[in-house]
């Protein structure tokens, strides 16, 4: 259902049409990050396991990826598991292990049609074998493809990737006695994907929870109450209008 949304000066609220035409004007993030929170709250409001949350997730990434390119962004990366989330019940955590794996056989081949290209960040190798080779499988099948980059964060920690980064220059480049900043940024998961512009979180929480920690020096956030499952194409385009009114300094003047 089409919405009417705050629009680019504030409070003149505004057709997600006309919205969506006035930001393919606009500079759009080359990259857009999202926490995606929220899916266990949106289950317990309707009296449902925490799993139903997640599985509802999946409508939420299809809007995300079918617009991200019609607005102009390159690259999206989604925060689906982070190292910390092992210690939730071993339940939850073997029920998204399986809920990944259907999710992304089901979608690949219509990703796929979409020119995504598929690839992901984290230390994939602690996942159940099945999970990671679902996940290797799909990078392997849209390879080729040029669309949008979609990069899937799955057991990932920001300081988990730093220091991966910083143990990779030791074990390759041993007698180095000092790390430069581009040491550190070419060592990275993808170093080759340029820093998230804009940031979404969804469920009103104001953190960072170890995403990205090193790309995000200098990004944009925006925060929404919405729950990730109800999280739909016309929010995606309201986060982009407003990250159009922000003045990016980059620390300067
Ligand atoms: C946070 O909500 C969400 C997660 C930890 C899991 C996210 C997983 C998906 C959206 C499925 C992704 C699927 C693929 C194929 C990538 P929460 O459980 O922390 O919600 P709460 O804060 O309300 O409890």
């Amino acid at each position: 259902m089409k919405r009417t949304l705050k629009g680019l000066r504030k409070g003149k609220q505004m057709s997600e049409d006309l919205l969506l035409d006035k930001v393919k004007k606009g500079i759009p993030p080359r990259h857009v990050a999202i926490i995606m929170d929220g899916n266990g709250r949106w289950a317990a409001k309707r009296g449902l396991p925490r799993l139903a949350g997640h599985r509802a997730a999946m409508t939420s990434i299809r809007e995300a990826v079918e617009v991200a390119p019609v607005l102009g962004v390159e690259y999206l990366t989604l925060y689906a598991f982070s190292a910390e989330n092992w210690k939730r019940p071993k339940e939850e955590v073997s029920g998204l292990m399986r809920l990944f794996e259907e999710m992304l056989k089901k979608e690949i081949s219509e990703l796929d049609e979409k020119d995504v290209r598929l690839k992901t960040i984290g230390r994939l190798e602690m996942l159940p074998e099945s999970t990671r080779k679902t996940f290797e499988d799909g990078i392997d099948k849209t390879a080729d493809n040029n669309g949008l980059k979609l990069i899937i964060a799955l057991n990932y920690g920001g300081r988990g990737e730093i220091i991966d980064a910083v143990n990779k220059i030791l074990s390759s480049e041993s007698s180095k006695e000092k790390i430069e900043e581009n040491d550190i940024s070419n060592n990275l998961y993808l170093a080759d994907v340029p820093d998230p512009d804009l940031v979404i979180r969804t469920s009103g929480e104001s953190r960072v929870s170890n995403f990205l920690l090193w790309q995000i020096a200098y990004s944009e956030f925006w925060v929404t109450d919405v729950l990730w499952p109800d999280f739909r194409k016309a929010d995606f385009i309201e986060s982009v209008a407003d990250f159009q009114k922000r003045k990016r300094r980059f620390g300067g003047a």
